[in-house]
């Protein structure tokens, strides 16, 4: 039975990956920043999905003095290789979102701690779970991106520079890693049917991103489903992106339908 790990994946898009693995039959490892919060979420999943094994971890993967979390990663690698659990498939899901940091207002802690969670601690935990992935010569690794790697949103430069520098860690991962059959790949959702969808500070409901060539935004089983193409369909494919944002990317501008 194959094993998915998933970060941040107590609620929205996380748990929706951390459904559809379970439900194709695989082990699943979810990481919340509260072990309470872990451990409700692998109880609901568990309840959902009984054939499967899910375990939990809380992983506070930048600490309030925003240097990354190393000995707890390490623990959680090490406590899974003494039990003899392989990692199939990381999923990177967990993001600091950096809303509403404004470049005149904002302590640059602030910068530091989107970066240190978005870029460092993530590479930390690729290189704690690549360590392993490289005994058995195979594994998947997928980011959770997003098109404001490419189009920018106002007030979010720390978030916009993030998800820019996965895609180039992203790579380098992929051309270092393909070696050992280690596959490296990110998906791009745009907007996400997430709670922040429908009450959002923005009025999302409203934002030009619904007027998509394909008139919808993404639920959680379309990230879900491309991640899952990538821990299993494609084995040929490494330091890939997979825009899932309802062809909001291509457009010029959005086209908006007279009222
Ligand atoms: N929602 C969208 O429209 C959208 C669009 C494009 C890309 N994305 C990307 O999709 C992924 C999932 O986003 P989402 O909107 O579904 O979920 P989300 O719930 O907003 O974020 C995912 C998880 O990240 C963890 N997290 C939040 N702030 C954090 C921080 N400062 N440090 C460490 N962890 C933190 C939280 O888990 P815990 O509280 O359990 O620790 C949270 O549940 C993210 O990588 C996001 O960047 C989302």
């Amino acid at each position: 039975m194959k094993t998915v790990f998933i970060t941040g994946a107590a609620v929205n898009t996380g748990f929706g990956i951390a459904q559809k693995f379970a439900s194709e039959g695989w082990n699943v490892i979810i990481t919340s920043r509260r072990e309470d919060t872990a451990l409700v979420a692998a109880a609901k999943l568990r309840a959902a999905y009984p054939g499967v094994t899910i375990m939990s971890y809380g992983l506070e993967m930048v600490l309030p003095d925003n240097t990354v979390n190393e000995s707890r990663i390490t623990a959680i690698f090490d406590e899974l290789e003494e039990k003899k659990v392989n990692v199939d498939c990381l999923v990177l899901c967990a993001a600091n979102l950096g809303i509403h940091q404004q470049i005149f207002k904002n302590p640059l802690s602030d910068f530091i701690s989107v970066i240190n969670t978005n870029i460092v601690a993530n590479y930390y935990i690729i290189e704690s779970c690549a360590r392993r992935m490289k005994k058995c010569r195979d594994g998947s690794i997928v980011f959770i991106n997003s098109n404001t790697a490419y189009r920018a949103i106002p007030d979010r430069i720390a978030y916009s520079t993030s998800k820019a520098g996965q895609l180039g860690m992203m790579r380098a991962l992929a051309l270092d890693l393909g070696g050992y059959n280690i596959r490296v790949n990110a998906v791009l959702p745009g907007m996400i049917k997430t709670d922040r969808w429908e009450n959002n500070y923005n009025n999302c409901r409203y934002a030009l991103s619904n007027y998509t060539p394909l008139h919808d935004i993404a639920e959680f089983s379309d990230i879900a489903d491309a991640v899952w193409y990538f821990a299993v369909y494609a084995r040929n494919t490494t330091g890939a992106e997979l825009c899932v944002d309802g062809g909001n990317m291509i457009q010029l501008y959005p086209v908006v339908p007279e009222k």
